[in-house]
Parts: structure tokens; C-alpha cells; sequence
């Protein structure tokens, strides 16, 4: 399903110094498989998920997703078809609306299908979307923090509340940075079983950053 050739990145910085990121990286992954990528800090992680994500650009070696091929060179239009089949959750990055844990679902639905989430007409999001955002929500277990404010949820549940909205496009991969490192063992535990439980239930494929060998551990089970 995805297939990695000969990828290399190098960042070039302004006073002229080089950082190569990734050396000639090659790898395959079938569809539905939970696959983790462990390597120390700055070993290259985040910059091969946002490559795959299709958001940085690359130096050479091709990407292959299912029909669609990228190469450094290719016309934007191969780069928004990555964008379309993916979804990331990057390191440290939240960004949830100031409403319920379910409002940010439903506007997240309405967004994959009408185009722009900041525009969510949320009584008609609800009779459209809501039977499908309550079941995005038990697969990550958060149905009992439905009506909870988002902005005070726990650090784990707000990690999950992430992977809900990032299935709400459907996505055929998920990139996922680091998920469960800054968190305790049981909000670990919780991260990675709804990791499980996405991967089991709707099928998708799921790629783990992590520079903890534990949750690979735990995922490989
Ligand atoms: N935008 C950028 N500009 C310049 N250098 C960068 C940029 N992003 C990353 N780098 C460098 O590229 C290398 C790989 O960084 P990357 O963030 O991919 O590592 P990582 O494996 O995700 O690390 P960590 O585990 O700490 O998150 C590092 O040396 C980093 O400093
Ligand atoms: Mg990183």
C-alpha cells in the first residue's frame, strides 16, 4: 500500500549550513498494518511524516500510496492527493476549537465534506453528523466526554480527541508523531489502545513515531 524508495531530505539552512534528515530511506507497509518507526531525537522522524503527509518537500526518491506516485518533482496536484489520503497529528500540536469534545467532532465531519470546519453550521451538523461523531468518539472512548469543554480535557484524552477528528476524513493512513510520550503509564495505555482499536475497527493503517521502544512493544501485541 505505501511504499518508500530511496527517500532523502536534506534542510538547507540560511547561512549555508546542510542538515540531512533522511539518507536514502526505503520501506513498505500493507494496508491495515500498525507500523512504528522508533530512532532517537532529531534521527529524521517528524520529517519523514510530513513528507508522507505531503506537506514537505523532498530531495529525491518517490512515495508511492496505493494509485498515487510522488516524486520531489511533481505537479502539486500528486501532493494534494497525499494530503487527501492522509491525516497527521504532529508532535505537541493540539488545536481544538473552544466548544465540546462532540462539537469538535461534528465540525471536523462538516469540514471533510463541505470544505471549511470554521464555517460549521452546527445545528445542521448535529442531525447530519452527530450519530457519526458519537461513534468516532467510542472508538477512541471518550462517548463519556461528549459534552465536556475540550479546552480542560486531560492531556490523553485530548490526544485521542485528535485521532477522532483525524478519522473524520476518512483517511486511508495515519501519521501519528509521537502520540503517548509525555503521558503517564495509564493515559499511555489508553492512547495506544485506542490506537488499536482505529487500526481494528475501521481498517486504517497506522504509522507510530516514537523514540520510545515501550510503545512498540505494547503495539507489536
Ligand atoms: N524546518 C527545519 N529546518 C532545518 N532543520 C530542520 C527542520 N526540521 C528539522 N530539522 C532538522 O532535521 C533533523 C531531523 O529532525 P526531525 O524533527 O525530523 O527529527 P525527529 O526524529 O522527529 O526528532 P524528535 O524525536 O526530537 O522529535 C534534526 O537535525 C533537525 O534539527
Ligand atoms: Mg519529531
Amino acid at each position: 500500500m505505501i511504499e518508500v524508495k530511496n527517500l532523502s531530505k536534506t534542510y538547507k539552512m540560511d547561512n549555508g549550513d546542510e542538515i540531512k534528515a533522511l539518507d536514502d530511506i526505503n520501506f513498505k507497509v500493507k494496508s491495515g498494518e500498525i507500523v512504528g518507526i522508533l530512532g532517537m531525537s532529531g534521527s529524521g522522524k517528524t520529517t519523514l511524516l510530513k513528507i508522507l503527509r505531503g506537506v514537505e518537500s523532498f530531495d529525491s526518491g518517490v512515495i508511492l500510496l496505493d494509485d498515487i506516485k510522488v516524486a520531489h518533482d511533481s505537479n502539486p496536484y500528486y501532493f494534494t492527493k497525499l494530503k487527501r489520503a492522509t491525516a497527521i497529528h504532529l508532535q505537541r500540536s493540539f488545536g481544538l476549537w473552544a466548544e465540546t469534545v462532540f462539537q469538535n467532532v461534528v465540525r471536523k465531519l462538516y469540514g471533510a465534506r463541505y470544505g471549511d470546519e470554521s464555517m460549521t453550521d452546527q445545528e445542521y451538523a448535529y442531525q447530519e453528523f452527530g450519530d457519526q461523531a458519537m461513534e468516532l468518539l467510542k472508538l477512541v472512548g471518550l462517548e463519556h466526554k461528549a459534552q465536556h469543554f475540550a479546552p480542560v480535557l486531560s492531556g490523553g484524552e485530548k490526544q485521542r480527541l485528535i485521532m477522532a477528528r483525524q478519522l473524520a476524513k476518512k483517511p486511508k493512513v495515519l501519521l501519528l508523531d509521537e502520540p503517548a510520550t509525555m503521558s503517564c503509564p495509564k493515559t499511555k495505555q489508553e492512547i495506544l489502545d485506542a490506537i488499536k482499536n482505529i487500526n481494528k475497527e475501521l481498517g486504517v493503517t497506522v504509522l507510530v513515531v516514537s523514540h520510545l521502544p515501550e510503545i512498540h512493544e505494547y503495539l507489536d501485541d
